[in-house]
């Protein structure tokens, strides 16, 4: 199991894990990224319930503004299947204020949810990134992702097609 210790975040930024406490911050930032148009094919965040059945609850983390309280940004994990086979296969989400954009919130919280997931023996992190959305490219490009590949038009968001590039990161740690 995982102690929950987390990797140092920045100065004046704590990483911490996801309570239900921070549901309206979360959620608030998520459709802030969503109204942005180039982070995901969903236009509205979805209630805390269906976020919280969603997402595991060993890899949801928030980061905090040490000196405000507030939540500035949050990462998140899923399963991609229920199949056996693909039990170290987790989809991700990060999100962080647009306030907070540029000064290494993205990378912290990357990093915790590394951190958690190879401690829970999770060998490939997997996400999509619309090709539009240079900074997560570089974002997870920095963080160790690869590229997989590019879909092309696989589907429309706002009445145009989008290519989604498809990205992973294998740990190096879990042995597999
Ligand atoms: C993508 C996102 C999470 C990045 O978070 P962030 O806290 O700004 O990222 P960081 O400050 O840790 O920066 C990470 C890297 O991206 C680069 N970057 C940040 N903004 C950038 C931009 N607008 N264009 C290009 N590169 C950018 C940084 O320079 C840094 O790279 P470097 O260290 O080589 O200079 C943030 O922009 C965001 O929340 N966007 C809206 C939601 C979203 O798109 N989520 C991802 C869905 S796939």
């Amino acid at each position: 199991m995982s102690d929950r210790t987390e990797p140092e975040a920045l100065p004046g930024v704590t990483i911490r894990p996801m309570t239900e406490t921070d549901a309206a911050q979360v959620l608030d930032i998520y459709q802030t990224g969503l109204d942005d148009g180039n982070a995901s094919f969903e236009t509205t965040a979805p209630t805390w319930q269906a976020f919280d059945a969603a997402k595991l609850p060993l890899h949801r983390h928030v980061a905090v503004d040490t000196s405000t309280g507030q939540v500035i940004g949050w990462v998140a994990a899923s399963v991609v299947s229920d199949r056996c086979v693909y039990a170290g296969v987790v989809e991700h989400s990060v999100y962080v204020h647009p306030d907070h954009h540029g000064r290494g919130v993205g990378t912290a919280l990357l990093n915790a949810l590394i951190h958690s997931t190879e401690t829970e023996g999770i060998w490939t992190i997997q996400s999509g990134i619309f090709p539009e959305n240079t900074a997560s490219l570089r974002l997870h490009e920095n963080a160790g992702f690869r590229v997989v590949g590019t879909r092309h038009h696989i589907g429309r968001h706002h009445d145009r097609w989008r290519d989604v590039v498809l990205i992973e990161r294998r740990s190096m740690v879990t042995g597999v």
